[in-house]
């Protein structure tokens, strides 16, 4: 039995990060990019690990789609969630808490956030316009993490590598 790390991402960071955990982790490990990618047979799985950026206060919309479309196979197995996002601590966490379907959330046996990178030079028109807007209230990038968190990650490897 193997484990499957399934992502989304917008601008690659959240891949940068799912392909970190990648490397920490025991066994055979597969990686399914949903932007690109679909799959449709979970049940050779033992852990399934699903992780996407957070835009917006949402869970990028692929990512939440494919929990919804899967809750029942997903509730059967070992699950680890984690978010690419540029909040952390406990604005963090709640963004975790609130992207993912509760029943889960709940069922989860790790969630964390692992860092997050606004790369203004890809970001399109819009995503820009949007920055700047937020940074002038409350703010995503002056709170921002522009690095991996490796800590979390190495956390979430273990947890994952031992249950
Ligand atoms: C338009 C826009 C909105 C964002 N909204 C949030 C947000 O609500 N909360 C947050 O923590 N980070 C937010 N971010 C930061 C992204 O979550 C972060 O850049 C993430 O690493 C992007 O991952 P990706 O490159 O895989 O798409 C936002 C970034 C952009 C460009």
């Amino acid at each position: 039995m193997s484990t499957l790390i399934i992502y989304g991402t917008k601008y690659n960071f959240t891949e940068k990060c799912a392909i970190t955990l990648e490397n920490k982790l025991e066994g055979k490990v597969d990686m399914i990019n949903l932007e690109n990618e679909s799959i449709n047979d979970l049940s050779n799985y033992e852990k399934i690990i699903i992780g996407g950026p957070i835009y917006a206060g949402q869970l990028r919309k692929n990512v939440r789609q494919f929990c919804m479309n899967n809750m029942n196979i997903l509730l059967s197995k070992k699950i680890g969630l984690f978010v690419s996002c540029s909040m952390t601590g406990d604005d963090a966490r709640k963004q975790i808490k609130n992207a993912f379907p509760e029943k889960l959330y709940n069922k989860a046996l790790v969630k964390n956030y692992f860092g997050g990178k606004v790369n203004l030079e890809k970001a399109s028109f819009f995503d820009r316009l949007i920055i700047k807007l937020v940074s002038k209230s409350d703010n995503i990038t002056s709170n921002r993490n522009d690095e991996i968190c490796m800590d979390n990650i190495d956390r979430f490897a273990d947890v994952i590598n031992n249950c």
